[in-house]
């Protein structure tokens, strides 16, 4: 129940950030302001979705971890804080940045000096989280086999 809960949390959190960088680039590169304007907002809006996941995420893989000792359960906690702070320190506070100056059309070197770092904050956490994933699915492995070898 909760490694269900565990595992959805996660995998959604990865989809909405990958799915926040794609759109972004498709906007950016290809598409007007206006459309540019409307992702962002959207990206705003989406917060309120995966902030909480991301609390759902790392809650439960705590709660999963309790009084556990393994070297990718330890790599795992360690990553965890890095991914909220990143999330909570540098990212909401750019989507939030970015919508504002879209909404207002301007489209300036502010604005792209502040979606680049964006965009590498973006990156940095979908690889962290990727890399919780791999640790968390690898972990899986080795604890079934566990089990069967102790049968
Ligand atoms: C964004 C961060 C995270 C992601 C993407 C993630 C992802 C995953 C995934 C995909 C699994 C495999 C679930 C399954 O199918 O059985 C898993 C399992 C697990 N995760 Fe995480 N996780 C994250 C954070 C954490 C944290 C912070 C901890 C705490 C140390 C943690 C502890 C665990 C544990 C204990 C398991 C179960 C391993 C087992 O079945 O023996 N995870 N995680």
């Amino acid at each position: 129940m909760l490694t269900n809960l565990h595992r959805s949390a996660a995998l959604l959190a990865f989809l909405f950030i990958a799915t926040f960088m794609v759109s972004t680039l498709i906007a950016e590169l290809f598409l007007s302001h206006a459309s540019v304007a409307e992702v962002k907002q959207a990206i705003v809006s989406a917060l309120f979705v995966l902030v909480p996941l991301l609390m759902m995420t790392g809650g439960s893989g705590f709660a999963l971890a309790r009084g556990r000792v393994a070297a990718l359960i330890n790599a795992k906690r360690r990553r965890m804080p890095l991914i909220a702070l990143n999330g909570l320190l540098v990212l909401v506070p750019l989507a939030v940045f970015l919508n504002l100056k879209a909404a207002q059309g301007e489209f300036d070197s502010i604005f792209y000096g502040a979606q680049g770092i964006e965009l590498i904050a973006g990156a940095l956490n979908l690889w962290l989280i990727g890399l919780n994933a791999r640790d968390g699915l690898r972990q899986r492995t080795w604890s079934s086999a566990a089990a069967v070898t102790s049968d």
